[in-house]
C-alpha cells in the first residue's frame, strides 16, 4: 500500500457546529496523520477557483456561497491509500445516501451542506494540496 497525501476541509457547516475536533478524530482513529492545517475563511474568488471545475453546474453559485458562509478547516493527510481511506470515512456526497457511521452521514444535513471535501484522485490530490498549501513539498515525508 502507498503512503499517500490527501486535502481534507472541514466545511462551514460542521465548523459552525464545533465538531472540528471529532471529525479529525475520525481521521486519526483510521491512521491519517495531519501534516499541514488551518482555520481560514475563504475568499470569494479562492472557493470559486478550488471548486473551478464544476462552474459551469448548475449548483455552483450556491456551492461558492455556502463554502464562504463562514470559516473552514483545511488539512493535509498522510497515510496509507490516504485518499480512498479519506472517501470511505466521509460517505456519499449526499448524507441521506451515505453509510451509517460515516462523517457525512452522522454530521451533514443535505447534499449542499455535507460537512467535508476529499480529493477524489492523485491527480486531484497533488493540485489541490498546492492550492492550499503551496509550500508543502509533496515528496518530504
Ligand atoms: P462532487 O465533487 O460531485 O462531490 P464530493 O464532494 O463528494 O467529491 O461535488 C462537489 C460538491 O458540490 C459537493 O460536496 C456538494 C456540491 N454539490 C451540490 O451542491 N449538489 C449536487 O448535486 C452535487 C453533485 C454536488
Amino acid at each position: 500500500m502507498a503512503i499517500e497525501r490527501t486535502l481534507s476541509i472541514i466545511k462551514p457547516d460542521a465548523v459552525a457546529k464545533n465538531v472540528i475536533g471529532q471529525i479529525v478524530s475520525r481521521f486519526e482513529g483510521a491512521g491519517l496523520k495531519v501534516v499541514a492545517a488551518r482555520l481560514t475563511q475563504l475568499s470569494r474568488a479562492e472557493a470559486e477557483g478550488f471548486y473551478a471545475v464544476h462552474a459551469a453546474r448548475p449548483f455552483f453559485k450556491d456551492l461558492v456561497d455556502f463554502m464562504i458562509s463562514g470559516p473552514v478547516f483545511v488539512q493535509v493527510l498522510e497515510g496509507e491509500n490516504a485518499i480512498l481511506t479519506n472517501r470511505d470515512l466521509m460517505g456519499a456526497t449526499d448524507p441521506k445516501k451515505a453509510e451509517k457511521g460515516t462523517i457525512r452521514a452522522d454530521f451533514a444535513e443535505s447534499i449542499d451542506a455535507n460537512a467535508v471535501h476529499g480529493s477524489d484522485a492523485a491527480e486531484t490530490a497533488a493540485n489541490e494540496i498546492a492550492y492550499f498549501f503551496p509550500a508543502l513539498n509533496v515528496y518530504s515525508r
